[in-house]
């Protein structure tokens, strides 16, 4: 998605050889223009699968998450990473691993939110090693749905993450995809949607 990439060159700052600091539209501010954008992009990619619902993970998942499901209209529903006191209902839950911050955290959606006959499109906002959304298709499989395919608004393609997916016989749709980080500046591989 060109609009995305050239966002990424203008504002993304690149931070040593791994890491891409998107705080200004993605993160933490968060440009509605550019998500709307990216969320019609997701749908435009899915929309003759019969997508019943989209899933992210919270946070950064969630702004684009929600423009791809007001796109398909259908709902949107985030994992949580904590449990809280009104989460008393029966619970999907799974492990994941961050490689990056080195913990284990424990991620949940409540089993009321995805049933057998959904049909889900898996949304985050990065895809590195991969583990959130496995987590995410370990938790659509215990509800017995079935997962469409992934779609990732920033891949970094140097990572485990694609090919650990793919593996899976899951279906990624990266719409920026990084092939690697050279003198602080971001080289792209071609992106899925093109
Ligand atoms: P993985 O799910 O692909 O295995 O990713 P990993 O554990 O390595 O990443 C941990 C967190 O860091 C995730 O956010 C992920 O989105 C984010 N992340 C990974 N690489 C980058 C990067 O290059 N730049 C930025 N800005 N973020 C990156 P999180 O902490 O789980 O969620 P959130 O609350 O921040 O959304
Ligand atoms: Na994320
Ligand atoms: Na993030």
């Amino acid at each position: 998605m060109k609009l995305l990439e050239n966002r990424i060159v203008r504002d993304g700052q690149v931070l040593g050889d791994q890491v891409l600091k998107v705080d200004s539209f993605l993160t933490h501010q968060v440009d509605y223009e550019l998500m709307k954008a990216i969320g019609q992009r997701f749908a435009q990619v899915y929309k003759d699968q019969d997508i019943t619902k989209v899933v992210t993970i919270e946070a950064s998942g969630i702004a684009p998450a929600l423009y791809a499901a007001e796109a398909l209209g259908v709902p949107m529903v985030f994992a949580k990473k904590s449990k809280n006191i009104t989460m008393n209902e029966e619970l999907l839950t799974t492990e994941v691993f961050s490689f990056t911050k080195q913990v284990t955290s424990t991620v949940s959606i409540s089993r009321k939110f995805i049933s057998s006959e959904d049909n889900v499109l898996i949304i985050d906002d990065f895809l590195a090693n991969g583990q959130a959304a496995l987590g995410l298709e370990e938790l659509i499989k215990q509800a017995g749905a079935q997962v469409a395919g992934i779609g990732i608004v920033i891949e970094k393609s140097f990572q485990t993450g694609r090919q650990l997916l793919i593996d899976k016989g899951l279906t990624v749709t990266s719409l920026a995809r990084i092939e690697k980080f050279e003198s602080g500046k971001v080289v792209f591989a071609p992106a899925d949607d093109a």
